[in-house]
């Protein structure tokens, strides 16, 4: 069985400050919320205030990126062990800004994926096509060489503790979402080469998030697609009451997906 998962990315927003307030504001409105589940991913200088606001509340909270390894001389940079230390329970990998800003790449995801799962982190890894691999016929192949590179090889066990963000690099804070039909396309092809590659049965147990201008208005009808699990919330996870109504339509949905 999935449960849904809605996890808001807040990218290089909000001081300390804000993320006080936001969690002041939000915690109210998730507090009654059941049957799915809700994380946070605010920059590494929030996390603190994030993780002692959740506390005792359902919401967990996750870092946008981490380096492979324990700890090291490696300026600037925060590793799993640091992270899973302040109580994160997730770590975005992988995410499409890193690709292009940073040079990040599938033997990098594949390391930094399992340096996650070795300090108990859930890593949420990212993929995605560019515009011209959409347009070009090539979605499909770029979600295969992304899966074979920077996840197929982890542990067959490590499959359970791994979630899949779908994210078309073209949809990311645009505006222009995937229509319903296109994101269930390219969430059933990543089904299948999970099916393919662990088989069926623990392939139905993990979860594909869809991310790309999620919104209230939108959400549903993204949601309501059998292998959407929830979503990976950019800009409309800033906002408590915008975030909240995602997450209420998500709790509309039959958790019952997914058994086999
Ligand atoms: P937007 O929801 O702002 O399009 O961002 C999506 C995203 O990149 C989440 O990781």
């Amino acid at each position: 069985m999935r449960t849904p998962f809605l996890a808001g990315n807040w990218k290089m927003y909000k001081t300390p400050k804000d993320t006080q307030a936001f969690f002041d504001a939000f915690l109210p409105l998730v507090a009654g919320a059941t049957g799915r589940d809700a994380a946070i991913c605010p920059p590494y200088i929030d996390l603190h205030v994030a993780i002692a606001a959740a506390a005792g509340s359902k919401v967990g909270i996750g870092a946008q990126n981490l380096a492979a390894g324990k700890e090291g001389a490696m300026t600037g940079e925060i590793s799993g062990y640091m992270l899973k230390a302040i109580g994160c329970r997730y770590v975005i990998i992988g995410h499409s800004e890193r690709r292009q800003y940073f040079g990040e790449n599938e033997a990098g995801v594949l390391s930094k994926a399992r340096a996650a799962l070795e300090y108990g982190l859930a890593p949420i890894v990212c993929v995605g096509e560019l515009l011209a691999e959409r347009e070009s016929g090539s979605t499909e192949a770029v979600l295969a060489a992304q899966f074979d590179g920077g996840i197929a090889p982890l542990a067959p066990e490590q499959f359970a503790k791994i979630v899949i963000a779908y994210e078309p690099v073209w949809a990311i804070g645009t505006g222009k979402t995937a229509t319903p039909q296109m994101a269930q396309e390219a969430h059933g092809a990543i089904r299948l080469l999970l099916n393919g590659h662990i088989g069926a049965a623990a392939g139905a147990k993990v979860r594909i998030l869809y991310g790309g201008s999620m919104k209230a208005d939108n959400a549903e009808a993204l949601l309501a697609q059998p292998d959407i699990d929830g979503g990976l919330v950019g800009g409309a996870s800033l906002e408590p009451r915008g975030f909240i109504k995602i997450v209420q339509a998500a709790q509309k949905l039959a958790p019952q997906r997914g058994q086999s």
